[in-house]
């Protein structure tokens, strides 16, 4: 699939499974040859590098600090210098590369460093087929543009009450980004049989992953939930919602 990635944002209130989700996709991904994936940390407490297994020495936060108030190298621009930066914070893995954003913004205007970091993300965006972005409910970078909009937003959720509010409330945010509706899609995580409602206010939702004890099993043995094997409900399910993805980003206009 040449051309430009199909970019996938996680969001959804705190401890719903963004990360489990976003992980999992990724791994989905990879395994039906969708290859590279770019995944994106836009949490400010990142640890989807975790749910990948691989380190993140520093993220975009730290490096935007530390080009703007450090002296330059001789013979680098600030410019070229941040643009280096940023190739050493891409933790590059098999299959995929790992960015974490890290802090949203430190004190002070740093308008010009975050267009600078728009522009180095685009130029990355050029290589991979999928860009996943574990997001914040806030949505702080989709609203300041630094990772563009995406293609495809999904909610994560539990089908309770306090979670459907929640829908509605990013959905609203998103709606304001200038989201199309059809972007925005709700998945529903931890679900369990007998659970009553699967309507999500708008529509059904696009993936319904079931509580999965292998996920809270690589959760307490501190193992990357992105190795739990491939057949279990969870995993499975999200590789169900990643070839409805590929679906989308194929016959996108
Ligand atoms: N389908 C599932 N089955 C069982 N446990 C799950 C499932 N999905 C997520 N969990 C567990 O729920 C917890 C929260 O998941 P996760 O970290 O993915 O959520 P999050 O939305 O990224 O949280 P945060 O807002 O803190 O970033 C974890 O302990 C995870 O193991
Ligand atoms: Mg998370």
């Amino acid at each position: 699939m040449p051309g430009k990635p199909f970019v996938i944002a996680v969001s959804g209130k705190g401890g719903t499974g963004k990360t489990t989700v976003s992980s999992l996709l990724v791994r989905s991904f990879l395994s039906m040859g969708e290859t590279p994936v770019l995944a994106v940390d836009a949490d400010p407490n990142a640890n989807l590098h975790e749910a990948l297994g691989v380190e993140v020495r520093e993220t975009m936060g730290s490096m935007r600090e530390e080009a703007f108030t450090r002296t330059i190298p001789p013979g680098m621009n600030r410019h070229g210098y941040v643009r280096y930066r940023f190739r050493q914070a891409l933790v590059e893995s098999e299959g995929f590369d790992l960015v974490a954003m890290g802090r949203p913004e430190g004190s002070g205007c740093y308008c010009f460093a975050n267009d600078l970091l728009s522009e180095c993300m685009g130029e990355l965006e050029r290589d991979y087929h999928f860009i996943v972005i574990d997001s914040e409910a806030g949505m702080e970078h989709i609203a300041r543009g630094t990772i563009g909009r995406p293609d495809l937003l999904l909610i994560v959720s539990d089908p309770g009450a306090r979670g459907l509010r929640t829908i509605a409330r990013i959905r609203e945010i998103a709606t304001q980004l200038g989201l199309e509706p059809g972007r925005i899609q709700v998945v529903f995580n931890r679900f369990r049989t007998g659970t009553a409602s699967v309507d999500t206010g708008a529509g059904r939702p696009i993936a319904v992953i079931p509580e999965d004890p292998a996920i809270e099993q690589a959760d307490l043995t501190a193992m990357p939930v992105s190795l739990v094997p491939a057949e279990s409900p969870a995993h499975a399910a999200v590789r169900d919602l990643a070839e409805k993805i590929r679906v989308l980003a194929k016959n996108r206009g």
